[in-house]
């Protein structure tokens, strides 16, 4: 593997996943395939999981780590072309990305995006600039538009606990919030399901909360959510903000926040979320707390999907 910005870098997820739970079984079986080898974790906006799990990961394949908050302790980046660099941007990637690259083996990079420019967002001009003049392969801990690392944990999670011998029945829901939060989660669970179809995959949101179809394409797209979850084996709940018009928050409506008494529409499905969660805004304090919440588990199979993908990108640099 090259490069893991978006599905399309994975050849095969099914082998990754398969490669995944083994490391779940034996984190350290690969112990010295990045001896000699150093990550850089680039950090431009916050991350609990996604920085702890990927420090973890490629330690247990031996590789040296350096965590670096860009944001908050970094020059502050330009990432435009031909910029005429007299505000506040200090050094473009054009310098950073390279010298980067001397540094590390592997870059890390969570970017993410502005929420007022859709065309600047969606060109995932960050995460590219890096992809173009770093000369490294670049893990995506989550860009302006996708979440990978995320979504191949999530179907980790639903391939690992789901025993029965016919299609998932899986529901991306939408929750409310009090920030207009990015599409990147959603858009990024959306192609990954889409892309394994091996599920009956349906995504509920109100009206004017579509997400781009290249995304959703395949997916049962509906605005009634009681519909949608009947007979759901998984929900997955999430917020994001309006696609169409770019970045708003357009309703708060309560009434999408999943409940115990909605659950019940379900088939004793297993709840997910990418966290972190605004409790009682998006899901209630009862489904959290329940036996129906997996969100400990996907949070915690971070750390194998990771591991798995650092592994492929290793084998790439020939380790
Ligand atoms: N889900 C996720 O990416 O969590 P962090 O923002 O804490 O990394």
């Amino acid at each position: 593997m090259k490069k893991f910005i978006s599905c399309h870098d994975a050849s095969d997820f099914q082998s990754l996943i398969a490669k995944a739970l083994e490391y779940k079984n034996n984190p350290l079986k690969d112990a010295t395939q990045g001896k000699g080898k150093r990550m850089g974790l680039l950090f431009l906006n916050p991350s609990m999981r996604t920085r702890l799990s990927t420090e973890i990961a490629a330690k247990n394949l031996g590789m040296d780590v350096i965590v670096f908050n860009v944001g908050q302790d970094g020059w502050a980046l330009e990432f435009e072309d031909e910029a005429i660099m007299s505000g506040s941007t200090v050094e473009h990637v054009k310098e950073a990305a390279p010298i980067l690259g001397k540094y590390f083996d592997i870059l890390g990079i969570r970017t993410f995006p502005s929420l007022k420019n859709k065309e600047d967002d969606y060109s995932e001009l960050y995460i590219n600039q890096f992809v173009k003049y770093a000369g490294v392969p670049i893990v995506s801990l989550e860009s302006a538009t996708l979440h990978p690392l995320q979504s191949l944990t999530d179907l980790i999670t639903i391939q690992e606990t789901f025993k029965e011998k016919r299609r998932p029945k899986i529901v991306l829901t939408w929750a409310p919030h009090v920030k207009a939060l990015p599409q990147c989660v959603a858009n990024s669970f959306s192609q990954w399901v889409n892309a394994w179809s091996g599920a009956d995959f349906t995504i509920a949101h109100p009206e004017d909360y579509e997400l781009d179809t290249k995304f959703t394409k395949g997916a049962t797209i509906t605005h009634h959510q009681d519909e949608a979850l009947k007979n759901a084996d998984f929900v997955y709940v999430k917020n994001w903000s309006t696609f169409t018009d770019y970045g708003k928050i357009y309703t708060n409506d309560p009434e999408w926040m999943l409940t115990k008494e909605k659950l019940e529409l379900t088939n004793k499905a297993k709840v997910m979320h990418c966290l972190p969660v605004r409790r009682n805004v998006e899901l209630s304090d009862e489904v959290l707390d329940s036996a129906a919440s997996f969100v400990t588990l996907q949070a915690s199979n971070r750390v194998w999907a990771a591991q798995s993908v650092l592994s492929e990108i290793l084998i790439g640099l020939g380790h």
